[in-house]
């Protein structure tokens, strides 16, 4: 199969393309705006044969139609993804998660190709930090930023397409993602990096909200076997049943990285912080059938995150000083 995968030159796209180009024959046409989030290192090694690359925004409707054309399916994980950017600056969500996505749907339909929509657990709101609730399939919606709000959104349009307009769709709403190729605002590079250059880490409020870790491989896996094996019509929830601490993390960050537990700050709190998210994958799982490996440990994965941005600081050092720039003046 030939895909075109929006955002590939982000996190989970360009970790996503070097799964789909590393363990299958499919072909992929990478298709990236280049917003400040996106990396061209994160693909550069991959261009060649079976992968192309078309800088280009998704509400370019012509340029997307010309390359939507040639593919068999659309892999849809170009977004505006920081929670605390949403904040700042709202119109930019609006505009690539639930405009970009409007676009994406609309030619997907006409162009009757299959689509592949990315989205995030955020969608159903938070749960209380005290309980074991999970969120399934069935919860209700209940976005609480900028950011899930606008992918909440795109995911109704991906759904009121499928039943209106037979739009042969699925959908996937993950949990928090780490591994190489982070952009550094985030929270797991933000603090590594934050240490490699001397300094203290920084928890919003007391470290005690809880967010549910998935390594971006099993991720990445986890939408290659939904496109393959997956039942168009059907959401799955991706998770790796791993919910921390950001507490939790950031003392294991700093066991790795060998520096005292004094190295962490708290720092003030995000408005509107969601308290926990946490994924019931089971339907995931019988789908995904993870064998006897099993997704990435977090401590496995943790450690070789620590490897490899202490390895390759020329690609994040060029963003570091921007994001930190940013963060003052919040
Ligand atoms: P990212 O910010 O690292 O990458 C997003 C990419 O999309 C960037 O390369 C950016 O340039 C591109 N992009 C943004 N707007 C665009 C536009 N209008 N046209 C074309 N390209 C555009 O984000 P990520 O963490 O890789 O997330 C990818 C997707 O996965 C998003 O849809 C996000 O909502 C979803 N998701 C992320 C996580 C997570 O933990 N990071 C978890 C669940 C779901
Ligand atoms: O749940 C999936 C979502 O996970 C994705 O949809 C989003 O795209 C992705 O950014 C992520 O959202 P979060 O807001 O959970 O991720 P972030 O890395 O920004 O923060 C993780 C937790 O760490 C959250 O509780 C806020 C906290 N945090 C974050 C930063 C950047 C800190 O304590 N300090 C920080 O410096």
């Amino acid at each position: 199969m030939r895909f075109l995968v929006t955002g590939a030159a982000g996190f989970i796209g360009s970790n996503f393309c070097r799964l789909v180009l590393a363990t299958s024959q499919h072909e992929v046409v990478g298709f990236d705006s280049m917003t400040y989030a996106a990396n061209f290192q994160s693909i550069s090694d991959l261009l060649g044969r079976r992968m192309t690359f078309v800088e280009g925004e998704i509400n370019d409707v012509p340029l997307l139609e010309k390359h939507m054309r040639n593919v068999d399916v659309v892999v849809h994980f170009a977004a505006e993804s920081h929670n605390d950017l949403s904040i700042a600056n709202p119109d930019a969500f609006v505009h690539s998660n639930y405009l970009g996505t409007f676009n994406v749907v609309k030619l997907a339909t006409k162009l009757a190709k299959r689509l592949h929509h990315v989205s995030t657990d955020e969608v159903f709101g938070d749960l209380d930090l005290n309980e074991t609730t999970e969120f399934t399939e069935e919860s209700n919606y209940k976005p609480s930023s900028p950011y899930s709000a606008t992918k909440a959104g795109s995911d109704m349009l991906v759904r009121s397409w499928a039943r209106t307009f037979g739009l042969r769709a699925t959908i996937s709403n993950c949990s928090n993602n780490y591994g190489p190729r982070q952009h550094a605002e985030k929270f797991i590079p933000r603090q590594i990096t934050e240490v490699l250059m001397g300094r203290t880490m920084k928890l919003y409020g007391n470290g005690s909200n809880v967010r549910d870790w998935i390594h971006v491989e099993d991720h990445a896996r986890g939408v290659l076997k939904i496109i393959e094996k997956g039942v168009v019509g059907e959401t799955y929830l991706i998770g790796g049943r791993c919910q921390m601490s950001n507490i939790q993390v950031a003392l294991q960050l700093a066991k790795i990285l060998q520096v005292p537990r004094e190295k962490i700050e708290f720092v003030t709190d995000r408005p509107g912080h969601d308290l926990r998210y946490a994924i019931n994958p089971s339907k995931f799982e019988r789908l995904i059938g993870w064998g006897e490996k099993g997704p990435v440990p977090f401590m496995v994965g943790l450690k070789d995150t620590v490897e490899w941005y202490a390895d390759n600081s020329s690609w994040w050092s060029s963003q570091k000083a921007e994001v930190e720039s940013r963060y003052r003046s919040e």
